[in-house]
């Protein structure tokens, strides 16, 4: 307990989710206590540093330093917690199912302690984990510890926000006096709290991702379909989110969903089901759909381009989504690959996010207008907000030939093609009027040859 009184927070995990979970208790007014098994992880954080990017987090540790500790030390994280939030990394193994190693070793290293304390699970992991960690509890005489599943719905970039404002708090617990406990931790936010069973909370964390993906997948294919039949897709999202019982979000149209998290608990879920004997057909399908979306592009290149040998295209953005470098599952990797494998020369840009170790064979410049130079087509791939200023007279000139592929459906289609670009989207109307004039082969742009 704090003097003010706010019980002690200890944090397994100085990932992305437990910084966040342990910054924003602090800010509460709770004492944290963040462990970590990286010695330079913990150096760096000790320092006042931090490990990624994700905004307000670094001002939110720093305002709250008196409050916060990081330690590799297991017994100081537990030792005078109220709470231990397990917030470790659940990543996929080889056949889908969520690698659990990182909480049955927070499990096993848990200290004998007489006191009562609450564990709480944070990191999304498969229905069922809860009972198996309760048995594991009961099998190291630690029975008198609690256990309250409690997932996170923090999203890359608003994670803060995320966290102080929820839309909701899920508590699942074998026990109400835990639940209790941990809703009372929200209990300033103001947010609806969902009470339920442990495997419920579970469940309700893969199902919201897996519904979300769903979404993207579905209005994926409705541009799919738009574009064979010449319908807009991004009116058509905006005339089915304006209904109440459907909603506005997660309906844009694009290259398909990546990052640490949609991936890993699309194939979480879909073994879960089929480890219990049940074909989740249609979560097959919204994977199957991302996917085929990602590679799309490549045949759109083509019927601008003819084959795609030698062809230099710009690859504007890499990291999964605009906010973040994150660079896990981002579509660009596939993009980057097949392009290469049709022996296209790959010009890539990202402000922030990193690639150059994920993606061999390309060239990295720093600009997006070094990437166009020359191309014969630039795709954007991440909606960084700056791209709205790639289409210029200047750009066009630049570039081989004006050929502009919004994988984000960012752009303004008509000022783009008022500037002389051919200018295709996602699920847009494209009309026969966007050809490309006649190039031939060996001839580079103007700036090129000077
Ligand atoms: C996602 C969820 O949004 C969070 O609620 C959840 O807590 C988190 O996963 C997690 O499980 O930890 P995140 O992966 O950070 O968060 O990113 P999102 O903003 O959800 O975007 C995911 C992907 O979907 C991105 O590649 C994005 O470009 C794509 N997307 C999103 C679309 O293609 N269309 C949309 O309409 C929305």
């Amino acid at each position: 307990m704090s003097a003010a009184g706010k019980p002690t927070i200890g944090i397994f995990g100085a990932g992305w989710v437990g910084l966040v979970t342990g910054a924003c208790f602090a800010e509460l007014g709770h004492p944290v206590v963040i462990r970590d098994v990286v010695p330079e992880r913990i150096e760096l954080l000790q320092a006042g540093e931090l490990p990624f990017h994700e905004a307000e987090l670094g001002e939110l540790l720093e305002r709250n330093r008196h409050r916060v500790r990081f330690t590799l030390d297991v017994r100081e994280a537990v030792e005078g917690s109220d709470f231990a939030f397990v917030c470790v990394g659940t990543p996929p193994t080889y056949s889908g199912d969520a690698d659990l190693s990182a909480v049955w070793t927070v499990l096993d290293e848990l200290p004998q302690l007489d006191r009562r304390f609450v564990l709480v699970m944070k990191s999304t992991v498969p229905v069922g984990t809860g009972e198996k960690v309760r048995a594991g509890l009961e099998a190291r005489g630690l029975g008198q510890v609690g256990y309250v599943s409690n997932p996170e719905f923090l999203a890359e970039g608003s994670a803060v926000r995320d966290f102080t404002r929820p839309d909701r708090v899920v508590v699942g617990a074998f026990e109400p006096r835990d639940a209790d406990a941990v809703a009372a931790l929200y209990a300033d936010l103001g947010a609806p709290i969902v009470r339920c069973d442990v495997n419920s909370a579970e469940m309700i964390k893969l199902a919201a991702n897996a519904f979300l993906m769903t979404r993207i997948s579905f209005i994926n294919e409705i541009a799919n379909v738009c574009e064979a039949t010449g319908a807009d897709v991004e009116r058509v999202a905006e005339g089915i989110g304006l209904d109440h019982r459907l909603g506005p979000h997660f309906l844009k149209a694009g290259l398909g969903w990546g990052g640490s998290c949609f991936p890993k608990d699309s194939l979480a879920l879909k073994q879960l089901a089929a480890n219990s004997g049940y074909h989740f057909q249609l979560l097959a399908a919204v994977i199957e759909v991302n996917e085929l979306q990602k590679r799309r592009v490549i045949g759109k290149l083509e019927k601008h381009l003819g084959k795609l040998r030698g062809k230099r295209v710009a690859l504007l953005g890499l990291a999964f989504k605009a906010g973040t470098d994150d660079m896990r599952e981002a579509p660009s990797l596939v993009l980057a690959s097949r392009l290469l494998a049709e022996g296209a020369e790959v010009r890539a840009w990202d402000p922030v996010a990193d690639a150059t170790a994920l993606i061999h064979g390309a060239d990295f410049l720093d600009t997006y207008a070094e990437a166009v130079r020359g191309a014969d087509a630039a795709v954007i791939v991440t909606a960084w907000p700056e791209l709205r200023e790639l289409p210029t007279a200047e750009i066009r000139d630049s570039m081989r030939s004006p050929l502009i592929l919004d994988g984000r459906n960012l752009l303004d289609p008509a000022a783009v093609r008022a500037l002389g670009f051919v200018y295709e989207g996602v699920g847009r109307p494209w009309s026969p009027a966007d050809v490309l004039p006649e190039t031939p082969e060996p001839q580079r742009a103007k700036h090129e040859l000077a």
